[in-house]
Protein backbone atom coordinates (compact mmCIF):
# COMPACT_ATOMS: atom_id res chain seq x y z
CA UNK A 1 0.00 0.00 0.00
CA UNK A 2 1.49 3.70 -0.58
CA UNK A 3 1.88 5.75 1.87
CA UNK A 4 -1.35 8.05 2.29
CA UNK A 5 -0.23 11.96 1.89
CA UNK A 6 -1.65 15.48 2.27
CA UNK A 7 -2.77 15.67 -1.59
CA UNK A 8 -3.64 12.48 -1.49
CA UNK A 9 -6.66 12.73 1.08
CA UNK A 10 -8.17 15.68 -1.34
CA UNK A 11 -7.88 12.99 -4.19
CA UNK A 12 -10.18 10.84 -2.00
CA UNK A 13 -12.38 13.43 -1.47
CA UNK A 14 -12.93 13.85 -5.09
CA UNK A 15 -13.41 10.28 -5.70
CA UNK A 16 -15.73 9.66 -2.93
CA UNK A 17 -13.37 7.64 -1.15
CA UNK A 18 -14.55 7.88 2.10
CA UNK A 19 -11.40 8.61 4.56
CA UNK A 20 -10.71 5.94 7.47
CA UNK A 21 -9.59 7.43 10.59
CA UNK A 22 -8.95 6.61 14.22
CA UNK A 23 -6.96 7.70 17.49
CA UNK A 24 -3.85 5.53 18.51
CA UNK A 25 -1.41 6.14 21.21
CA UNK A 26 1.02 3.18 21.25
CA UNK A 27 3.24 1.24 18.43
CA UNK A 28 1.21 -1.97 19.09
CA UNK A 29 -2.33 -0.44 18.10
CA UNK A 30 -0.97 1.84 15.60
CA UNK A 31 0.71 -1.65 13.43
CA UNK A 32 -3.09 -3.33 14.03
CA UNK A 33 -4.97 0.02 12.47
CA UNK A 34 -2.47 0.57 9.54
CA UNK A 35 -2.37 -3.33 8.57
CA UNK A 36 -6.34 -3.27 8.59
CA UNK A 37 -5.87 -0.43 6.03
CA UNK A 38 -6.85 2.54 7.99
CA UNK A 39 -5.88 5.79 6.43
CA UNK A 40 -5.31 8.54 8.72
CA UNK A 41 -4.20 8.20 12.53
CA UNK A 42 -4.35 10.85 15.07
CA UNK A 43 -2.63 11.21 18.49
CA UNK A 44 -5.56 13.02 20.02
CA UNK A 45 -5.06 14.80 23.26
CA UNK A 46 -8.31 12.08 24.10
CA UNK A 47 -5.01 10.96 25.14
CA UNK A 48 -5.75 12.70 28.33
CA UNK A 49 -9.11 10.77 29.32
CA UNK A 50 -8.02 7.27 27.81
CA UNK A 51 -4.94 6.28 28.58
CA UNK A 52 -4.26 8.79 31.60
CA UNK A 53 -7.73 8.48 32.88
CA UNK A 54 -8.18 12.55 33.44
CA UNK A 55 -11.70 13.69 33.39
CA UNK A 56 -11.01 15.97 30.15
CA UNK A 57 -8.24 16.83 27.43
CA UNK A 58 -7.12 19.75 29.50
CA UNK A 59 -4.01 18.13 31.71
CA UNK A 60 -2.53 16.69 28.22
CA UNK A 61 0.79 18.31 27.54
CA UNK A 62 3.13 19.09 24.31
CA UNK A 63 5.82 16.49 26.03
CA UNK A 64 2.79 14.10 26.64
CA UNK A 65 1.59 14.11 22.44
CA UNK A 66 5.27 14.52 21.49
CA UNK A 67 6.23 11.03 23.42
CA UNK A 68 2.61 8.83 22.04
CA UNK A 69 3.71 10.59 18.51
CA UNK A 70 6.93 8.82 18.67
CA UNK A 71 5.57 5.67 19.65
CA UNK A 72 2.84 5.43 17.23
CA UNK A 73 5.24 6.82 14.28
CA UNK A 74 7.14 3.62 14.71
CA UNK A 75 4.06 1.25 14.47
CA UNK A 76 2.86 3.04 11.04
CA UNK A 77 4.36 1.94 7.57
CA UNK A 78 1.43 3.71 5.01
CA UNK A 79 -1.15 5.73 7.31
CA UNK A 80 -0.85 9.41 7.76
CA UNK A 81 -0.02 10.76 10.84
CA UNK A 82 -1.59 13.54 12.81
CA UNK A 83 -1.01 15.03 16.36
CA UNK A 84 -3.22 17.44 18.25
CA UNK A 85 -2.10 20.46 19.48
CA UNK A 86 -2.77 19.91 23.19
CA UNK A 87 -4.84 22.51 25.23
CA UNK A 88 -2.76 26.23 25.27
CA UNK A 89 -0.19 24.91 23.01
CA UNK A 90 -1.81 26.81 20.16
CA UNK A 91 -2.16 29.84 22.14
CA UNK A 92 0.10 31.73 20.08
CA UNK A 93 1.44 30.83 16.49
CA UNK A 94 5.01 30.77 17.95
CA UNK A 95 4.01 28.59 20.54
CA UNK A 96 2.18 26.69 17.60
CA UNK A 97 5.12 26.61 15.41
CA UNK A 98 7.52 25.24 18.06
CA UNK A 99 4.98 22.31 19.46
CA UNK A 100 3.97 21.53 16.03
CA UNK A 101 7.94 21.00 14.55
CA UNK A 102 8.54 18.59 17.62
CA UNK A 103 5.32 16.24 16.36
CA UNK A 104 6.39 16.86 12.81
CA UNK A 105 10.34 15.51 13.74
CA UNK A 106 8.40 12.85 16.10
CA UNK A 107 6.35 11.53 12.66
CA UNK A 108 3.49 13.06 12.12
CA UNK A 109 2.70 14.53 8.43
CA UNK A 110 0.05 17.20 10.31
CA UNK A 111 -1.46 18.61 13.38
CA UNK A 112 -4.65 19.12 14.61
CA UNK A 113 -6.16 22.74 16.47
CA UNK A 114 -9.18 23.39 17.77
CA UNK A 115 -11.15 26.65 16.47
CA UNK A 116 -11.33 29.55 14.10
CA UNK A 117 -11.28 32.84 15.62
CA UNK A 118 -8.28 34.09 16.24
CA UNK A 119 -6.67 30.31 15.78
CA UNK A 120 -7.04 31.42 11.50
CA UNK A 121 -3.57 32.75 12.01
CA UNK A 122 -2.20 30.02 13.64
CA UNK A 123 -3.62 28.43 10.71
CA UNK A 124 -2.34 30.22 8.36
CA UNK A 125 1.28 30.72 10.46
CA UNK A 126 1.54 26.73 10.16
CA UNK A 127 0.54 26.38 7.15
CA UNK A 128 2.76 28.76 5.21
CA UNK A 129 5.86 27.01 7.20
CA UNK A 130 4.70 23.65 5.48
CA UNK A 131 2.80 21.89 8.50
CA UNK A 132 -0.47 20.86 7.26
CA UNK A 133 -2.81 22.06 9.60
CA UNK A 134 -6.06 19.57 10.10
CA UNK A 135 -9.08 22.11 11.44
CA UNK A 136 -11.68 20.63 14.28
CA UNK A 137 -14.83 22.63 14.56
CA UNK A 138 -18.50 21.75 16.20
CA UNK A 139 -18.31 20.43 19.99
CA UNK A 140 -14.37 21.17 20.72
CA UNK A 141 -13.56 19.53 23.99
CA UNK A 142 -10.84 21.73 24.92
CA UNK A 143 -13.60 24.17 25.47
CA UNK A 144 -15.37 22.31 27.87
CA UNK A 145 -15.52 25.08 30.61
CA UNK A 146 -16.68 27.45 28.76
CA UNK A 147 -19.26 24.96 27.24
CA UNK A 148 -20.38 23.13 30.63
CA UNK A 149 -20.28 19.66 29.47
CA UNK A 150 -19.94 17.76 25.64
CA UNK A 151 -22.92 18.30 24.10
CA UNK A 152 -24.14 18.66 20.28
CA UNK A 153 -23.13 22.14 18.39
CA UNK A 154 -24.65 23.85 15.72
CA UNK A 155 -27.98 23.43 16.11
CA UNK A 156 -29.89 26.21 16.50
CA UNK A 157 -30.05 28.49 12.44
CA UNK A 158 -27.60 31.19 14.26
CA UNK A 159 -24.67 28.81 15.33
CA UNK A 160 -24.93 26.32 12.43
CA UNK A 161 -24.42 29.38 10.00
CA UNK A 162 -21.74 30.49 12.57
CA UNK A 163 -20.33 26.84 12.13
CA UNK A 164 -20.51 27.58 7.91
CA UNK A 165 -18.55 30.25 8.17
CA UNK A 166 -15.60 29.12 10.47
CA UNK A 167 -15.71 25.61 7.79
CA UNK A 168 -15.07 28.20 4.94
CA UNK A 169 -12.60 30.39 7.27
CA UNK A 170 -9.82 27.33 8.39
CA UNK A 171 -9.80 26.38 4.63
CA UNK A 172 -9.19 30.05 3.56
CA UNK A 173 -6.53 30.01 6.26
CA UNK A 174 -4.91 26.76 4.77
CA UNK A 175 -6.36 23.67 6.71
CA UNK A 176 -5.88 20.56 5.02
CA UNK A 177 -8.73 19.02 6.90
CA UNK A 178 -11.47 19.82 8.84
CA UNK A 179 -13.16 17.67 11.81
CA UNK A 180 -16.60 18.01 12.77
CA UNK A 181 -17.21 16.24 15.64
CA UNK A 182 -20.98 16.13 17.28
CA UNK A 183 -22.88 18.49 14.46
CA UNK A 184 -26.07 17.82 13.40
CA UNK A 185 -25.56 15.55 10.39
CA UNK A 186 -27.67 18.05 7.84
CA UNK A 187 -25.33 20.81 8.85
CA UNK A 188 -21.62 18.66 8.76
CA UNK A 189 -23.27 17.46 5.03
CA UNK A 190 -23.71 20.74 3.85
CA UNK A 191 -20.20 22.14 5.05
CA UNK A 192 -18.85 18.99 3.28
CA UNK A 193 -20.34 20.05 0.02
CA UNK A 194 -19.05 23.93 0.56
CA UNK A 195 -15.24 22.79 1.23
CA UNK A 196 -12.39 21.71 -0.94
CA UNK A 197 -10.84 20.17 1.76
CA UNK A 198 -11.96 16.73 2.80
CA UNK A 199 -14.19 16.71 6.09
CA UNK A 200 -14.01 13.88 9.16
CA UNK A 201 -16.68 13.53 11.15
CA UNK A 202 -17.22 12.21 14.91
CA UNK A 203 -20.77 12.57 15.73
CA UNK A 204 -21.57 14.78 12.13
CA UNK A 205 -23.13 11.67 10.31
CA UNK A 206 -22.84 9.59 7.17
CA UNK A 207 -21.55 12.51 4.62
CA UNK A 208 -18.26 13.44 6.02
CA UNK A 209 -15.50 13.07 3.65
CA UNK A 210 -14.14 10.30 6.00
CA UNK A 211 -14.97 9.02 10.00
CA UNK A 212 -13.16 9.20 13.12
CA UNK A 213 -13.80 7.42 16.44
CA UNK A 214 -11.58 7.53 19.68
CA UNK A 215 -10.24 3.67 19.41
CA UNK A 216 -11.25 3.18 23.19
CA UNK A 217 -14.51 3.89 22.27
CA UNK A 218 -14.90 1.47 18.95
CA UNK A 219 -13.23 -1.49 21.29
CA UNK A 220 -16.02 -0.62 24.28
CA UNK A 221 -13.61 0.66 26.50
CA UNK A 222 -15.54 3.59 26.93
CA UNK A 223 -16.42 4.55 30.36
CA UNK A 224 -19.81 6.10 31.88
CA UNK A 225 -21.96 7.42 29.59
CA UNK A 226 -21.67 6.44 25.86
CA UNK A 227 -22.16 9.29 23.31
CA UNK A 228 -24.65 8.41 20.73
CA UNK A 229 -21.91 8.30 17.85
CA UNK A 230 -20.19 5.43 19.66
CA UNK A 231 -20.00 2.22 18.18
CA UNK A 232 -18.24 -1.18 19.79
CA UNK A 233 -17.43 -2.87 16.93
CA UNK A 234 -15.54 -5.55 19.35
CA UNK A 235 -18.79 -6.80 19.25
CA UNK A 236 -19.29 -7.75 15.62
CA UNK A 237 -15.39 -8.41 14.84
CA UNK A 238 -14.27 -10.29 17.35
CA UNK A 239 -10.92 -9.46 18.10
CA UNK A 240 -9.07 -6.21 17.83
CA UNK A 241 -7.83 -6.85 13.90
CA UNK A 242 -11.55 -7.76 13.15
CA UNK A 243 -13.17 -4.54 14.42
CA UNK A 244 -10.99 -2.16 13.48
CA UNK A 245 -11.58 -4.06 10.08
CA UNK A 246 -15.44 -4.25 10.59
CA UNK A 247 -14.98 -0.46 10.83
CA UNK A 248 -13.09 0.19 8.35
CA UNK A 249 -15.06 -1.63 5.61
CA UNK A 250 -18.65 -0.03 7.38
CA UNK A 251 -17.10 3.45 6.73
CA UNK A 252 -15.94 2.80 3.47
CA UNK A 253 -19.47 0.92 2.37
CA UNK A 254 -20.82 4.19 4.22
CA UNK A 255 -23.09 2.09 5.95
CA UNK A 256 -21.42 3.57 9.52
CA UNK A 257 -22.20 6.33 11.12
CA UNK A 258 -26.13 4.82 10.80
CA UNK A 259 -29.22 7.05 11.78
CA UNK A 260 -28.91 5.74 15.30
CA UNK A 261 -25.76 7.41 15.51
CA UNK A 262 -26.36 10.82 14.69
CA UNK A 263 -27.62 14.44 15.34
O1 LIG B 1 -8.57 13.80 20.68
C1 LIG B 1 -9.24 13.12 19.87
O2 LIG B 1 -9.30 11.89 19.93
C2 LIG B 1 -9.95 13.83 18.81
C3 LIG B 1 -10.86 13.05 17.92
C4 LIG B 1 -12.04 12.58 18.66
C5 LIG B 1 -11.25 13.78 16.69
O3 LIG B 1 -9.78 15.02 18.67
NA1 LIG C 1 -8.60 16.05 20.31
Amino acid sequence: RDPVTVPGLRRMKSKRQAIVALTAYDAGFAAALDAAGVDLVLVGDSLGMVVQGHGSTLPVSVDDISYHTACVARGLRSALLVSDLPFQADASPQLALAASTRFLQAGAAMVKLEGAGFKLDTIHHLSEREIPVCAHLGLTPQSVLRLGGYRVQGKEEAAAEKLLEDARAVQEAGASLLVLECVPATLAARITGALDIPTIGIGAGIDCDGQILVLHDLLGLGQGRRPRFVKDFLAEGGSVHGAVEAYATAVRERRFPGPEHIY
